[in-house]
């Protein structure tokens, strides 16, 4: 049997890796183009490279997610998280190729105060979610066969590129290690999701060919707060852990209170669910440790 290729922008991220490995080990040819080989916002270069490696799907995992660097730099956001994808979008639909992409719980404003379904309306209060908001609705218009994962607090065991190489459990392990003081936000609420959680589902997504938005995250969800005494109690650690405000930050970019994803859909197509953020959270502890 002949295998699919799967062609992966933003291939050396936290998540971009964790697909590759994912998809080769699902069979899949896998070829995963870094930002130095394949700058999305380089039009004409991503169509040259569809071109010559004819994948059957691309997965769009790369973008410019720093929070606070959207913020101050909104046009740059824009285009490489509307326009790239966007461009990729309508390039797989004119060639009849599969497309997934990855988008945010930031598209939420978190004045719901319970978990978000997909359905629901998305209201960004930062650039970095208007412009993943702008390049869901711009993929979906270009190409509705488009699959849009949206996820949630990601940590990975390759380095989060975005974040200096450091997701938030990574840096608070590494905090801690300084005997730093820790003051941590406990009136933000997310589902703290594991790459490899989301890497180990998305090829049988594809296999379904499932399209629209699908939000992919841990089940369950907790404070940053929380989070961090979960990291610390499940590593036997006790560093000096305080919980914070996030008004107690003034100048930080908002960011939503509560934007706890429902994974309403996926519950609904498949058998296949996500684990809950306490049980994830200990793999990934155990396999950093090893
Ligand atoms: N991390 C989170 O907590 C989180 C939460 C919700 C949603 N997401 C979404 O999840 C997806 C994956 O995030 P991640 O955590 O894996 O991020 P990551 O580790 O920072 O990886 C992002 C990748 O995108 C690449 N990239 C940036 N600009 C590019 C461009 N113009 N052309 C090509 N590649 C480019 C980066 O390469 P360089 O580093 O070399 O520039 C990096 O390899 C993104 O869509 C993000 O918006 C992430």
């Amino acid at each position: 049997m002949i295998s699919k290729t799967v062609l992966i922008t933003g291939a050396n991220g936290q998540l971009g890796s964790d697909l590759a490995l994912e998809f080769m080990a699902n069979g899949y040819t896998v070829i995963s183009f870094t930002h130095v080989l394949a700058d999305i916002t380089n039009f004409a270069k991503m169509r040259e490279i569809i071109d010559i490696h004819k994948p059957q799907i691309v997965i769009n995992a790369a973008a410019y997610h720093n929070v606070d660097l959207c913020e101050a730099n909104p046009d740059k956001a824009m285009e490489v998280n509307f326009l790239a994808p966007e461009n990729l979008a309508k390039i797989c639909a004119e060639k009849f190729i599969q497309f997934i992409h990855f988008s945010t719980d930031y598209v939420f404003d978190g004045e719901k105060n319970s978990p978000y379904i997909e359905s629901d309306e998305a209201k960004p209060l930062n650039e970095y979610g208007k412009s993943k908001l702008a390049g869901e609705k711009a993929i979906l218009e270009a190409n509705p066969n488009a699959l849009i994962l949206r996820v949630s607090a990601l940590y990975g065991v390759r380095p989060c590129r975005a974040k200096n190489g450091l997701n938030f459990v990574q840096l608070m392990l590494k905090k801690a290690s300084e005997n730093a003081d820790l003051k941590v936000v406990s009136d933000e609420f997310v589902s703290p999701t594991s790459t490899e959680s989301i890497a180990k589902i998305t090829p049988h997504l594809a296999e379904i060919n499932l399209h629209g938005i699908v939000h992919l995250t841990s089940e369950g969800s907790c404070s940053w707060y929380e989070f961090a005494k979960e990291i610390f109690s499940y590593s036997g650690l006790n560093p000096s852990l305080s919980e914070a405000k996030s008004s107690d930050f003034p100048g930080k970019t908002p960011r939503p209170k509560y934007s706890v994803l429902e994974n309403a859909r996926l519950k609904s197509i498949d058998t296949m669910q996500m684990p809950d953020w306490k049980s994830s959270l200990h793999h990934y502890l155990n396999q950093i440790k090893n």
